[in-house]
């Protein structure tokens, strides 16, 4: 099956839409016994303890998040510390909590279900106190274990096609996830949460290096089986799913050593696994196979014209943003994500338009990476509760400093209802939807860009989190109905699919 052979990319979609009738025949039960476990062990590696004596950034938060990731001052070495710092804030198990079935780890980053399916690895040259090498990091001890000796960061140079950001980078940080670990719970629609996912972690990895003055871009383009066979990982059960350049000074790597399997034991996950054809024939064909084919995919994306515009009815009620606000207490990205946590439930009260318009802004911003703008969605909102904004559906102008109103009215029965029916997205003060015209971005992309466009939207949706807990306010990630959303925001948003849901808002409870 090929990449541009969008039918594929399509029918995972529709297959996995929920919709009233979808979820009420579901009849799925979860199976406690054989649920996974959350970590990626190798008991025979041996553990590189990473050190923990992390010294916060005095930059406040909102600017670290709205930085342009790419565009920072290369002005960081990376050791051993830096990579801890940016693995601890990105990916860390930050809180543990006892369960009668067991215990549950909460981590830096919000993810469907709390289970965390989404493995962190590193290639790296010679760094001042870290050998060259291939890693793999292990949040449950906090330590890295060294899958491959020696400087492979040729061989991802060659996946990518000489994607210049790679052979630049000092570190590449690979991101796989492991599906069974979610799948467990949200059978095949964990295709869909392997980029959401990811997207939540890279939101706070963006973060983390813009505030340590990390230059990083997001690659997605390239051989996959390279990639997962110098990981070690299948392609099938775990797969690699991105992977970010960190800095931008290091000289081309020199040619790779060779990258036997290494057959290294793990943890089995569960008693015994449950597979979904449809994540496996989802993931081949949006799968590239070769550095020709990852050059013409880069290529499509780079001739990707300005997007037309879409075409708002003449009685358009345009509305400004207002100018945004800095928070009351200025805080560093760490003590954010510290305090970050999914908002269990949220109080009516209203939040101010200068804290939406903030956040409409700072996740706006540009993702540097190799498709760039080409994927990205547009934001839909639904007000229920903003001083200063009438409740209803609004859109963002593309010019990311206006809201269009689609619709006036109370709606707070309508977003509860789009969320599956949670009462999070009737309480919440707004909700923001990101849409994304999917025939048209397989059309440039083919399949790969169904990839690229849940990430670019969940990425989006990471740093909701993250702007909205350093304004003082909760958030939550939510899924939905598919098409009853698009019908919601219709006509405007007809044709388009929902990519990522977000609710803001006041929690009920004392904020962390
Ligand atoms: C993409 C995404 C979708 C989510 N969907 C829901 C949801 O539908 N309902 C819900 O109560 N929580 C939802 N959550 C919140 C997760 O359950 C939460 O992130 C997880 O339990 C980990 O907790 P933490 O975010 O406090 O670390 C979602 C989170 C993400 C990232």
């Amino acid at each position: 099956m090929s990449n541009t052979d969008v039918a594929a990319a399509r029918a995972y979609h529709d297959a996995t839409k929920h919709s009233l009738a979808s979820v009420q025949r579901s009849g799925h039960v979860l199976d406690f016994a054989n649920m996974p476990l959350p970590f990626k062990v190798y008991p025979q590696l041996p553990p590189i303890p990473l050190p923990r004596d992390f010294t916060l950034s005095r930059r406040p938060a909102l600017a670290a998040i709205v930085a342009d990731p790419g565009a920072v001052d290369d002005g960081r070495t990376l050791d051993l510390a830096t990579l801890a710092h940016i693995l601890y804030f990105t990916a860390g198990v930050l809180r543990r909590r006892a369960y009668p079935g067991g215990d549950a780890f909460f981590r830096a980053q919000a993810c469907t279900g709390n289970l965390h399916h989404i493995e962190l690895y590193l290639a790296c040259g010679e760094l001042p106190d870290l050998a060259a090498g291939v890693y793999h990091f292990g949040p449950h001890d906090f330590a890295l274990r060294r899958l491959r000796a020696g400087d492979h960061r040729a061989t991802i140079v060659h996946a990518t096609t000489g994607e210049s950001a790679i052979a630049h980078a000092p570190v590449v940080v690979a991101c796989t996830s492991t599906f069974w670990r979610n799948a467990w719970k949200y059978q095949a629609r964990t295709y869909r949460h392997a980029f959401w996912d990811d997207g939540t972690l890279l939101a706070n990895l963006l973060a983390v290096t813009a505030t340590l003055d990390i230059p990083a871009h997001l690659v997605l383009g390239f051989v996959d089986d390279e990639l997962n066979r110098l990981l070690d990982v299948d392609g099938e059960r775990e797969v690699t799913v991105s992977l970010v350049a960190l800095g931008t000074a290091a000289p081309p790597p020199p040619s790779a050593p060779p990258a036997p399997p290494l057959g290294c034991e793990t943890l089995p996950l569960s008693a015994h696994e449950v597979a979904y054809p449809e994540i496996v024939a989802a993931h081949r064909a949006s799968s590239l196979s070769s550095p020709d084919e990852v050059a013409a995919w880069r290529a499509a994306a780079d001739a990707v014209a300005a997007e037309p515009r879409d075409r708002l009815p003449p009685s358009s009620t345009f509305v400004p943003l207002a100018p945004s606000v800095a928070p009351a207490h200025e805080e560093p990205i760490e003590r954010v994500v510290l305090r970050r946590g999914s908002t269990r439930e949220f109080a009516r009260e209203p939040i101010g338009f200068d804290v939406v318009s903030t956040i409409v802004r700072s996740v706006s911003g540009r993702i540097p990476s190799d498709v760039e703008d080409t994927a990205r969605g547009d934001l839909y909102l639904v007000v229920n509760a903003v001083d200063g904004l009438a409740p209803g559906a609004y859109v963002v102008e593309r010019d990311g400093d206006t809201l269009v109103q689609l619709r006036a009215g109370e709606l707070r029965r309508e977003a509860g209802h789009l969320a599956l029916g949670q009462a999070l997205a009737a309480d919440a003060a707004a909700n923001l939807y990101w849409l994304v015209d999917l025939p048209r971005v397989l059309a440039h992309l083919g399949n790969r860009g169904y990839r690229a466009a849940q990430l670019d939207a969940a990425i989006r949706g990471g740093t909701t989190y993250l702007a909205a807990f350093a304004l003082g306010i909760g958030a939550t990630g939510l899924t939905f109905f598919d098409d009853d959303v698009t019908r919601f925001f219709a006509p405007h948003a007809a044709g388009k699919s929902v990519m990522f849901l977000m609710a803001i808002g006041r929690p009920a409870s004392r904020p962390r």
